[in-house]
């Protein structure tokens, strides 16, 4: 396989991922990384965000000098092969997609990289950004080929899923650009166990990968639409959740058969506390609109934003009605991070229901095993970020856990009862069984699981 030089804009997740494997794939790799606080961790040799597998890699690219980092593109833009764009489209104020980062870096590139250079666009972008890029392109009087490539990496499994990916799509108007970008992921692909082994990952999933070749817009609608429907399952399990709770079902059973139907499958729908983290709240809003902007009416996705939105508020509602009161009571949130395996606490569902109880009365503490010192400026002040379970649990009337971390999971009940004044024990990712808690002497509540 060819070695190409890369030149890669932003090491955020998507990014620093991409970097370090196409780097440990034969290929020589510029990071570049505006942010001095974010290069300084990287040039030591660590991820800024937590990540199984990607500090191995990153240490490996660097020994190698297969991975250069810098926060000056334009000396080395002129020589590259390839160039990913991979920096952040955060939300504007209405929902829609922020994409000044976007067109600054398109900008740049098409002022200093040589003609015919690929451009891949791996930003998570509004169908039609293709379009307006390509005008930019233009009035520089430049030849370069926009090639869309979305990404569909899960935090916390970013190198697994980048190692083993289901798909890759890949969509713009040059052949042999298009091309290009089909053979970086299978130069990954026939690097897959080389690169696990460096990265410690030992888990082989059984994985066809699919290489899909469609037009620009379809590839750039191909993603927000990915991750729209993943919520919209997250969203219709928890309003089934709400009604098993009136009606003595149980959400888990429900989606266990429901989802046993192959035209179903059981994937995002496992009800709890709602979905959060820097995709899926906005990307739902992005493509609501983005719709707009074609007038085009989403309400399904505004349906699946309210749902979700309820959450947290709907089982803190759930504790005052089993407690009479939250006013003065002690309780303790477990999981701070949107997801487990991540740091990230970004629209973390665990730290909207910490601040709503707080701001029904609840004197709260909370814990988290990584993600304490990302949650804690989104916490009200008054809100106790503690260091272990056990400093969160001690004396408390009430334990929520938000998370699904193997040590929540793996937790003692009985030596928990103990330590706790009250008895009430709120899984709202639904992961433990009933009976079991219920016999270590705790008072079990779920989401939709009455
Ligand atoms: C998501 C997409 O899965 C990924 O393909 C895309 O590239 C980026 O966005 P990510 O945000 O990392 O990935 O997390 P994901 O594992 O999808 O979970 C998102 C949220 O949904 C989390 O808060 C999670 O706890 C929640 N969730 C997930 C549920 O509440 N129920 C489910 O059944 C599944």
């Amino acid at each position: 396989m060819t070695s190409n030089k890369i030149a890669i804009f932003g090491a955020g997740y998507v990014g620093l991922t991409t970097a370090v494997l196409l780097a440990n794939s034969n290929n020589k790799v510029t990071l570049i990384e505006t942010n001095p606080s974010r290069l300084k961790v990287l040039r030591a040799g660590k991820s800024f965000f937590y990540e199984q597998g990607i500090d191995e890699l990153l240490g490996q690219a660097l020994r190698n000098k297969s991975l250069v980092l810098t926060d000056d593109s334009i000396p080395i833009l002129g020589s590259q092969d390839i160039i990913f764009s991979c920096v952040g489209t955060p939300s504007n104020a209405d929902g829609s997609c922020n994409l000044a980062y976007v067109f600054s870096v398109a900008k740049t590139i098409a002022e200093h990289a040589k003609p015919e250079t690929v451009f891949v666009q791996k930003s998570t972008v509004p169908v039609g950004t293709g379009g307006k890029t390509d005008i930019i392109f233009k009035s520089f009087g430049n030849n370069l080929h926009y090639v869309s490539n979305p990404e569909f990496l899960r935090e916390g499994t970013a190198v697994q899923d980048s190692l083993w990916f289901d798909r890759v799509v890949v969509g713009g108007d040059n052949k042999r650009a298009n091309q290009k970008v089909l053979d970086l992921y299978r130069s990954i692909e026939s690097n897959r166990n080389r690169l696990a082994a460096i990265s410690g990952l030992s888990e082989v999933p059984d994985i066809v990968s699919k290489y899909i070749l469609t037009n620009r817009n379809s590839a750039e609608l191909i993603k927000v639409t990915a991750n729209a429907f993943l919520a919209l399952k997250i969203s219709f399990a928890n309003s089934i959740a709400k009604l098993a709770d009136h009606s003595g079902a149980d959400v888990n059973e429900v989606m266990d058969a429901v989802g046993a139907d192959s035209r179903i499958g059981r994937a995002f729908l496992d009800a709890g506390r709602g979905y959060g983290g820097g995709c899926f709240p906005k990307d739902v809003s992005g493509l609501i609109s983005s719709a707009e902007e074609y007038g085009v009416d989403m309400p399904i996705m505004a349906a699946a934003t309210s749902v979700n939105d309820s959450m947290p508020g709907y089982i803190a509602n759930k504790a005052q009605e089993a407690m009479g009161t939250l006013t003065g009571k002690r309780v303790a949130v477990l999981g701070l991070s949107f997801k487990a395996g991540t740091s990230d606490a970004r629209k973390s569902p665990g730290v909207k229901l910490a601040n709503i109880l707080h701001s029904s009365g609840a004197i709260v503490t909370t814990y988290d095993p990584h993600a304490n010192g990302e949650a804690k400026e989104e916490l009200k002040r008054s809100i106790a970020v503690c260091k272990s379970t056990a400093d969160a649990v001690k004396g408390v009337d009430a334990v929520f856990i938000t998370t699904s971390w193997p040590e929540f999971l793996g937790i003692d009940l009985k030596e928990l009862a103990g330590k706790m004044s009250g008895s009430l024990f709120y899984d709202a990712v639904n992961c433990f069984n009933p009976s079991d808690v219920e016999q270590s002497g705790l008072q079990y509540l779920g989401v939709g699981r009455s």
